[in-house]
C-alpha cells in the first residue's frame, strides 16, 4: 500500500529511494545467458551504458560499446578491462550499414545511445537529431544487425528509454521543427514514446528475436546535468547512480529471451506505455509511423 503511494508520487518512485525500495524485491543476476555472449551497447563510454558495459563484462560478456568520441572511451578506463569500441554516430545514417559488416555476431544490442543537444541540426533533412539517432539511427542499426545475419538466434535487442515518454503522445507532425519552435525536452520525450512503438512493432515484424523498452528513472550522468541542469540542481542529492540505472538493463540482458517480447519495464517489473489515455497515439499515427519504420526495414 504505501510503496503504491510512493509510486504514485513519480518522484519517490524514479529517485534513488525508489530504486532502494523496488531493489528488495530483487534476486541475484545470474550469469547463465551473459558468460561467453557477445553484447553490443550503443553510447557505451559513459553513464549508464558504460555500467552496464563493466556489470556484462564482469559477469563474462564479451562487450563492444559504441560512441561518437573515441578520447571519450580512451579515458573511460573501458578499454583496460578488456571492453572493446566501435566508433558510431548514430546520426549519420548512411555509415551504419558500412559499420556493421565489420561486426561480430551479436546476442544482445542495447539501443542506449542518447542526447539532448540543445540546437537544433536536421539529419537528411528530415529529422532533427534527437529522432534521427534514437529512433531512426537504431532502427537502421538493427534492420542492418539482422539483414547481415550478425545477430545470433536467440539475440534480443534493448532500447534505453525514457519515464518522459509516459506523459508524450506520439507526433509525427513536425520532426524538423518547422512549424515550432525547437523544444529538445519534446522532442526527446516524442523520440522515447516512438522507441517504445518501434520495440513492440519489431517483436511482431522479428518474432524469432526479443525486443524491449525500459526506463532507469532519474541517473546521475553527464547527460542529466548538461541537458537539464536545473533539474539536476534541484535533484542531485536524489538521483540514482549509473549501476541502479543500468540495473534493469542489465536484468533484462540477462534473462535471455525469457521475457516477454515488445514489453516496457521498470526496475525489473512490466509497466503500462499508456497510463495516461490522452498519451495514446490516433490509429492514423500510429499507421504512419509504422509506414515510416516498414520504408526502412524494406530489403
Ligand atoms: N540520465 C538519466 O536520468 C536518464 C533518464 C532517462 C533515460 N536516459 C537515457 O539513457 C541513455 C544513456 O544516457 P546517459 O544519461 O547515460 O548519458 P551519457 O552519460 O551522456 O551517455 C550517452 C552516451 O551516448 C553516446 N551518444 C550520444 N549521442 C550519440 C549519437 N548521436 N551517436 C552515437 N552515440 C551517441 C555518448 O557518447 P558520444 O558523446 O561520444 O557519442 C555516450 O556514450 C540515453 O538514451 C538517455 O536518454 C537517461
Amino acid at each position: 500500500m504505501w510503496d503504491t503511494i510512493l509510486d504514485l508520487t513519480i518522484s519517490r518512485s524514479f529517485d534513488a529511494s525508489g530504486f532502494m525500495r523496488h531493489q528488495k524485491h530483487f534476486k541475484k543476476i545470474s550469469d547463465e545467458y551473459i558468460k561467453h555472449r557477445t553484447i553490443l551497447i550503443t553510447g557505451g563510454t559513459s553513464g549508464i551504458g558504460k555500467s552496464l558495459a563493466q556489470s556484462l563484462n564482469k559477469l563474462g560478456g564479451t562487450v563492444f560499446v559504441t560512441g561518437r568520441n573515441p578520447e571519450k572511451f580512451q579515458t573511460s578506463g573501458l578499454k583496460e578491462q578488456g571492453i572493446h569500441f566501435i566508433s558510431l554516430d548514430l546520426c549519420d545514417l548512411d555509415s551504419i550499414e558500412q559499420i556493421v559488416s565489420a561486426m561480430p555476431s551479436l546476442d544482445y544490442v542495447v539501443c542506449n545511445a542518447g542526447a539532448m543537444p540543445s540546437d537544433l541540426t536536421l539529419v537528411k533533412d528530415k529529422y532533427d537529431a534527437i529522432f534521427g539517432s534514437q529512433v531512426i539511427g537504431h532502427l537502421i542499426l538493427i534492420k542492418q544487425i539482422i539483414k547481415q545475419n550478425k545477430a545470433n538466434e536467440e539475440c534480443a535487442f534493448h532500447f534505453n528509454s525514457s519515464g518522459g515518454l509516459l506523459l508524450k503522445k506520439l507526433d509525427l507532425s513536425d520532426l524538423t521543427w518547422k512549424k515550432n519552435p525547437y523544444n529538445k525536452l519534446s522532442s526527446y520525450a516524442n523520440a522515447k514514446r516512438a522507441q517504445s512503438i518501434l520495440s513492440e512493432y519489431l517483436s511482431m515484424r522479428f518474432s524469432q528475436f526479443t525486443f524491449s523498452t525500459s526506463h532507469p528513472g532519474w541517473v546521475d550522468t553527464p547527460a542529466l546535468c548538461e541537458a537539464m541542469p536545473k533539474f539536476y540542481e534541484k535533484f542531485k542529492n536524489r538521483l540514482r547512480t549509473a549501476d541502479q540505472g543500468a540495473d534493469t538493463l542489465l536484468w533484462l540482458v540477462s534473462k535471455g529471451q525469457l521475457i516477454h517480447s515488445g514489453k516496457f519495464w521498470f526496475d525489473r517489473k512490466k509497466k503500462n506505455l499508456y497510463p495516461f489515455f490522452w498519451t495514446r497515439e490516433s490509429e492514423k499515427t500510429r499507421n504512419a509511423f509504422i509506414e515510416l519504420i516498414k520504408d526502412y526495414l524494406d530489403y
